[in-house]
């Protein structure tokens, strides 16, 4: 069974907005509230070193601010480049106004 654990409060990020979390044993994430549906991506760029917390966020697709290269937050897939390699997805779920991580 999947463990389960608390990010936040769902009404703590509104629709387009972002946050950054480090869990015990998990590389750095981003969750990203894309109009109302909670997305959980890799927050680490595929291409070099940068977080793409930092970065810029426009519909469904987050810019790197290090290179400028990007990916769609719905599926990770990189759309330009220097990106090439997809960034991870994970499940996400909302329960009584709180995003927990499904991992
Ligand atoms: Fe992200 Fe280069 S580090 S595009």
């Amino acid at each position: 069974m999947a463990e389960k654990t608390a990010l936040c409060e769902a009404a703590s990020l509104a629709p387009g907005e972002m946050a950054r979390f480090e869990l015990d044993g998990e590389d750095p994430m981003l969750l990203i509230n894309d109009e109302g549906e909670f997305r959980l991506i890799d927050d680490d760029c595929t291409h070099a070193i940068a977080s793409l917390s930092e970065g810029r966020l426009e519909g469904q697709t987050i810019f790197c601010p290090l290179h400028g290269g990007s990916f769609n937050i719905r599926t990770g897939k990189a759309c330009s480049l220097p990106c090439k390699q997809a960034l991870r997805t994970y499940d996400v779920r909302v329960e009584d106004g709180t995003v927990y991580f499904l991992g």
